[in-house]
């Protein structure tokens, strides 16, 4: 079983001295050093941003509102849509005047304005497009020589998977800082308990459980006007090539801290799902429940499930359960209880927010100069969210050989406002979803 490397259970800002302390010159030696020339001038982080919709705002917000840099200025943007970018811009000069390049010149519209910000100045850009997106995305900024922040998942298919890790070699190759989304890693009770499973608290790990059950998730109507491309890019969400479906796109904070607990990724999944109620006209394509069974290489199992159905039982949250005890998290606001047999309950209060302390641990990364790289661990965590998801829509055992090998990609073979999705209704206006035993998935 691989083990998972950086900042998985210890502040990064520890694992940057511990790191230097153990490999110092060495590792410094590999770097290149031309990434952290603002470090030896002026120490100003520049960053730009792709994709400013909510999360992508509010990254940005977390990175200039960070504890640990003040130095930093956002000076590029980037958004498919005008509409979008102004709304993000707005938002972001009003709350952070000093802070904001409000120039027209470091803001990019259409499917290709990533581009733009990958010319300009940043040396470290947010990737916070839809996921579909990201493995081309991310390969640009690490050619272009950015450090970068970029949205779990990594990926939506297993070719894509594949395309992170190749690029992130470069990425490693060159000394780039990487972080990912993955807030709750960086969350000071999941980050502290979790380190406490692995030293014994509950004795030996026996399985997990995993729950990311909501009422739903939101759905933008078509404009008048719209091509399929703009429609579905718009909708992002419902579509598979855009989002991986909710299993991918927002289940993988639960699958990933079960990874984390487990100390690597599953070996193989069995599960059920379907689109049951996410049925109506115009919806997309993507199941509204999934029950997913993994089994790591020393067969411990995780069980795991997430749903999108209103009046249903509600939990984000994640459970690991040891021959002495268990403990509960909650994913929403990191409280954390610890039940140990014969003894009371211990209720820890939830700490700092993961979506800030994320940055100040990148930047304080960034200042220190150190290696700082969770693409490993976090692309491993985006593979075993879309094992999840191969296994539900296929109804079959799938291993993970199987599923990182797979050639299966949704995407359609040209990105243009004009070109046509794979993905397309039915005469009665409905997508097609996948049908267990029947549908090829990986
Ligand atoms: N870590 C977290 O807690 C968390 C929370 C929410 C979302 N997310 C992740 O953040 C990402 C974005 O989600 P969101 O909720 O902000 O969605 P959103 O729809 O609000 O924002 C996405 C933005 O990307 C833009 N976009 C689409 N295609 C683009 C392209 N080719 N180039 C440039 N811009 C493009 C859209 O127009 C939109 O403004 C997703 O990966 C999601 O999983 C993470």
């Amino acid at each position: 079983m691989k083990s998972p490397s950086a900042t998985p259970n210890e502040s990064p800002r520890r694992s940057f001295l511990k790191a230097s302390a153990i490999t110092g010159g060495a590792l410094l030696a590999d770097l290149d050093i031309a990434r952290f020339a603002h470090a030896a001038g002026s120490d100003e982080v520049k960053i730009a941003l792709v994709g400013c919709g909510g999360r992508g705002t509010g990254a940005a917000a977390n990175s200039l509102g960070n504890t640990t840099h003040g130095n930093i200025r956002l000076i590029a943007r980037a958004d498919a849509f005008r509409d979008r970018l102004d709304s993000s811009c707005k938002t972001l000069e009003t709350q952070f005047k000093q802070k904001v390049d409000v120039s027209e010149a470091g803001k990019f519209v259409g499917l290709d304005a990533y581009k733009g910000v990958l010319e300009s100045e940043a040396d470290t850009v947010l990737l916070v497009t839809p996921p579909g997106f990201r493995p081309m995305m991310f390969e640009a900024a690490v050619k272009a020589g950015k450090n970068v922040f970029m949205e779990k998942p990594v990926a939506v298919d297993a070719p894509g998977y594949r395309r992170v890790l190749a690029a992130n070699a470069e990425a490693k190759r060159k000394g780039l800082v990487v972080a990912v989304g993955h807030h709750l890693r960086h969350a000071t009770n999941h980050r502290n308990v979790i380190r406490l499973i692995h030293d014994g608290l509950i004795g030996e790990l026996q399985y997990t459980r995993s729950y990311f059950n909501t009422s739903g998730i939101w759905n933008r109507a078509r404009k008048d006007g719209m091509t399929e491309m703009q429609y579905q890019i718009h909708n992002w969400y419902h579509f598979i090539w855009l989002s991986g479906d909710h299993i991918v796109e927002q289940h993988v904070h639960g699958i990933d801290v079960c990874n984390w607990i487990a100390q690597g990724h599953p070996v193989e999944a069995v599960g059920m799902g379907g689109r049951q109620v996410r049925a109506e006209r115009g919806v997309g394509e993507i199941f509204d429940h999934h029950a997913v069974q993994y089994t790591y290489a020393n067969g411990v199992r995780s069980f795991s499930e997430c749903r999108q159905i209103p009046k249903c039982w509600p939990s984000f949250s994640h459970h690991a359960h040891g021959s002495k005890g268990y403990v509960s998290f909650e994913g929403g606001n990191d409280n954390v209880t610890i039940f140990l047999k014969g003894k009371e309950p211990q209720r820890l209060k939830g700490g700092p927010d993961g979506h800030q302390t994320e940055w100040d641990d990148l930047l304080a990364g960034l200042r220190a100069r150190q290696p700082y790289n969770e693409v490993d661990w976090a692309a491993d965590s985006t593979m075993s969210a879309l094992l999840g998801r191969m296994a539900t829509y296929s109804g079959r055992l799938v291993t993970w050989d199987d599923a990182v090998k797979s050639e299966l990609t949704y995407a359609p073979g040209q990105l243009a406002w004009d070109a046509e999705p794979k993905s397309r209704p039915g005469p009665d206006g409905i997508y097609p979803c996948a049908i267990p035993g029947v549908t090829k998935a990986f």
